[in-house]
């Protein structure tokens, strides 16, 4: 408790949004993803993965975005920051742990960006389009605190999909949950009720372990990567 209000006072202090609710989020995604780390530990890596994939079929390597940077945990940052001559980090709040990750590269071509995402990715274009555009478990995270789900959903997956640019979205779809006996007793859509596009690869994630958010039942998460 006592490292979640540091986090968060620290966090207030040095967001441009200064949103105490995008921050509490914020804050709880990082205490949760400490408590979780073990059965975290391999959709982290599945998703580093796949976005060192995607760099591998790139011929020009200007600029790359990356939008849900978060906690920094999906994307394989040090990797993208020697890969690319620039990186552009997009999340509603940046924590101070982020941020020191980020000023531990030792480097000058990452830049951290404040910005509701929801509102579409016509601001990619401002500054010339990216190479590449990495959509980090974002996109369900919009669906879930907008008005009309399902128009998020299509609108990012327009956009990510139909830019001039190669797209690698990763997003989760779906979840279950399951008792002890791995039978499923409750399952839930996590993109409004819009079809998720053709998957290149696809994995679980077990996103609260037994014990996390009940005792006798876990909640996986089925994730694809485009
Ligand atoms: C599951 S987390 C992604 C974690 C991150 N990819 C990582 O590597 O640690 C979802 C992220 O989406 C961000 N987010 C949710 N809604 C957003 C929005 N409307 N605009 C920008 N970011 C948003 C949250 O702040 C959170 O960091």
């Amino acid at each position: 408790m006592i490292l979640e209000a540091l986090h968060f006072t620290a966090a207030l202090a040095t967001s441009s949004r200064r949103k105490p609710g995008e921050i509490a989020g914020s804050v709880g995604l990082w205490s949760r993803a400490r408590r979780c780390r073990k059965a975290w530990g391999p959709h982290e890596e599945n998703c580093q993965a796949f976005v060192e994939e995607k760099v591998g079929q790139l011929v020009d390597r200007r600029s790359v975005a990356v939008l849900g940077s978060g906690l920094l945990h999906e994307v394989p940052l040090e990797f993208l920051a020697k890969s690319f001559q620039k990186v552009t980090l997009y999340d509603l709040v940046h924590l101070p742990s982020a941020r020191m990750k980020v000023r531990r590269l030792g480097r000058d071509n990452v830049r951290l960006v404040e910005r509701d995402l929801s509102g579409g990715l016509g601001f990619l274009m401002d500054d010339g389009a990216p190479d590449l555009v990495v959509s980090a478990c974002l996109l369900s995270q919009m669906a879930l605190n907008a008005p009309e789900p399902a128009a998020v959903v299509r609108g990012h997956l327009a956009d990510l999909l139909g830019g001039p640019w190669m797209p690698c979205l990763i997003t989760d779809t779906a979840y279950e949950i399951r008792n002890r006996k791995g039978e499923v007793v409750a399952t839930r859509d996590l993109l409004g009720g819009e079809p998720p596009p053709p998957a290149f690869r696809a994995w679980d994630w077990t996103v609260a372990p037994y014990g996390e958010a009940a005792r006798e039942t876990e909640t996986v998460h089925r994730v694809i990567a485009v």
